[in-house]
């Protein structure tokens, strides 16, 4: 059999699922009946916002035209991996990459080189995987393919002459993809015959099969009735079924080296099969497994509290149905004074907390309240011990603290260069030190080292308000410096908050605090008498602000500068469901605990 495996990585929006569904409608996947668009984006919340989160692999099926002198004629097995764009969900596409041996890398040809299509072009190359470059939207009026193709060489060493160009849109240069997928990307190697060794690159969970495992088969076969073995933990499992994607789980007789499908083995707990882990024969395993991905550690943590107290219950269930989907999500029980009996939880990054908050509103209906996110600090104390935290109130005081670090990453932005004055500056108020700064035709890469704190709030929609829209950016962790960090508290009403402590370097404590308590001023409804709002560390006030006495107000601003949010805010509102929190008498809204991450 001839087989591709391969992969298409871009910056978002530059048109991967377009030109995906291209590809399957061009090779036969989509039947006419159920042509919609972005048929790889499986996920209700995915279609709607128009991201890709899990990647889904599809079979597809190449015919390759006879041509006149006699050569194609071929038929070709391609398996194509979708991979999602964002940053937060970087480690979806490194496993991805893995299963392949070849990736189709996409520039939007009226954009250039972004900042996400450095990053995904490296993780392919350090996975040795063979780049087709595609300058896609070819069809738009402000294209420069040339100028894109021209980037790609400068920027990464990707040669111009090898560009395929290329439109999702109008398909265009779809006919010349599929050819440079036969040509350039390698066959996939392996014996058929070989001990069992496949890789694990994604999973979900079924309520009837148990684990569904996303392998690519490396070396040997795996059938039906075979004992496998999970290489990591040494436990074994009987396969119920395996087969292939058209993006839906079809059964097949076998898997074979080279080939990507699914296994059901009856796996009850999705950490008995974790990504990254080799499969193999339990009777013959094979001595050379695969290295394994880093796994995801959580980097963002917030609280997640049900506005209505009964609904406790029902919140922890849901989210253990969604850890069973998710093994990048953690969560454990917490307690506040203020909002009662919650869940810590820690996320990829700030848009999969807003997703993983969604969707638990959304598919199970529940009204919560989050507190603001926090990233997880390094502490040691005078008395020796070193201590982890990412929740502000168990924050030690600041004569119990020896030293304190906070996570940096290295932070990479794409923009025009006229625009690089300001955002230096904004990286400048954000304690960031520049590492190099690369000049790329009339536009400017730069890199830098900034506490992940600093960009964690408003960073991304500063950026691009200071740029008009054309910086792009994207960040890798790089570990722990120390900083000077106080814990800033809140109070209403003359009482302290807890979920509502945030932690932050010293530089900044005074205009966080003013911005909190302001923010916080303007959107608690006013109540028949004035309450005041406090901003404190160690007891000491830093700021002041008051509700004022009653005046019917009816809409307060929401955090962050999404329209469809705030409309969605609204419509709740409407439907008399606004999310507050009694605190002593007074009624806290949502906004209030995310008072930190307003933009104004
Ligand atoms: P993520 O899944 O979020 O990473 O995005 P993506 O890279 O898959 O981009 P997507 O396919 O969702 O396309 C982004 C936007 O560009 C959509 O509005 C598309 O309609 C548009 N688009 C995609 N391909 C083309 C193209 O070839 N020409 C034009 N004119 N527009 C395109």
């Amino acid at each position: 059999m001839l087989v591709r495996n391969f992969s298409i990585i871009a910056h978002v929006d530059h048109g991967k699922s377009t030109l995906a569904d291209r590809i399957l409608e061009k090779l036969g996947a989509m039947g006419e009946r159920d042509k919609r668009d972005q048929t790889l984006d499986t996920l209700e919340l995915e279609r709607e916002r128009g991201i890709t989160i899990k990647s889904t692999p599809v079979r597809l099926t190449y015919h390759r035209p006879l041509r006149e002198d006699g050569t194609g004629g071929e038929v070709y097995t391609f398996n194509l991996i979708d991979t999602p764009g964002h940053v937060d969900f970087n480690y979806e596409v490194s496993r991805s990459l893995a299963a392949c041996e070849g990736v189709l890398l996409l520039v939007d040809a009226s954009q250039g080189v972004e900042a996400q299509t450095i990053v995904n072009a490296y993780l392919a190359i350090d996975n040795n995987l063979e780049i087709v470059p595609v300058v896609n939207k070819i069809d738009l009026p402000a294209a420069d393919p040339q100028g894109a193709a021209q980037e790609l060489e400068d920027v990464i060493g990707i040669p111009a002459e090898d560009a395929v160009f290329a439109s999702g849109k109008t398909g265009e240069g779809v006919e010349q993809i599929l050819e440079a997928i036969v040509e350039r990307i390698p066959p996939p190697p392996g014996d058929p015959q070989a001990p069992l060794k496949a890789l694990i690159f994604d999973s979900f969970y079924d309520a009837y099969q148990g684990v569904i495992l996303f392998v690519r088969v490396l070396e040997g076969t795996v059938r039906a009735k075979d004992r496998m073995m999970t290489y990591s933990n040494g436990k074994s499992f009987e396969v119920d079924k395996v087969g292939t994607f058209t993006p839906g789980l079809i059964v097949a007789e076998e898997l074979s080296a080279g080939s990507v499908g699914w296994i059901a083995a009856g796996i009850k707990d999705i950490h008995d099969a974790q990504v990254g882990d080799t499969i193999t024969s339990k009777d013959q395993p094979t001595t050379d497994p695969f290295p394994g991905f880093k796994p995801a550690q959580p980097v963002v943590f917030s609280g997640l509290y049900p506005t209505d107290t009964e609904d406790y219950r029902k919140l922890r269930e849901a989210l253990e149905r969604l850890k069973l989907n998710d093994a990048a999500f953690v969560f454990e029980p917490e307690t506040s004074e203020a909002l009662g009996f919650g869940f810590r939880c820690g996320f990829l990054g700030l848009l999969h907390a807003e997703i993983i908050q969604e969707r638990l509103e959304r598919e199970y209906d529940l009204d919560l309240i989050a507190t603001a996110p926090a990233v997880v600090y390094r502490l040691t104390l005078t008395n020796g011990e070193t201590f982890e935290t990412q929740n502000p109130a168990e924050f030690p005081t600041r004569d119990r603290i020896e030293t304190m670090e906070e996570p940096y990453i290295k932070l990479s932005i794409m923009l025009p260069e006229e625009f690089v004055g300001p955002v230096m500056q904004l990286l400048q108020e954000r304690r960031g030190a520049m590492i190099t700064m690369n000049y790329v035709g009339k536009r400017v890469e730069l890199l830098y080292e900034v506490p992940f704190a600093e960009i964690l709030y408003d960073f991304h929609d500063r950026l691009k308000s200071i740029s008009r829209g054309y910086a792009s950016m994207d960040y890798e962790q790089i570990g722990y410096r120390e900083g000077d960090l106080v814990k800033v508290d809140i109070m209403v009403q003359g009482e302290t908050v807890d979920a509502l402590a945030v932690i932050v370097h010293r530089d900044k404590a005074y205009s966080l605090g003013r911005k909190i308590v302001d923010k916080m001023a303007e959107v608690i409804p006013r109540q028949l008498f004035p309450v005041p709002v406090q901003a404190t560390i160690g007891g000491k006030i830093i700021a002041r602000a008051t509700v004022k006495a009653y005046r019917k107000d009816v809409l307060a601003k929401c955090y962050g500068g999404d329209i469809s949010r705030k409309k969605k805010l609204l419509e709740k509102q409407k439907k008399g469901r606004a999310r507050m929190k009694n605190i002593g008498t007074v009624e806290v809204p949502q906004e209030a605990f995310l008072a930190v991450l307003s933009t104004d």
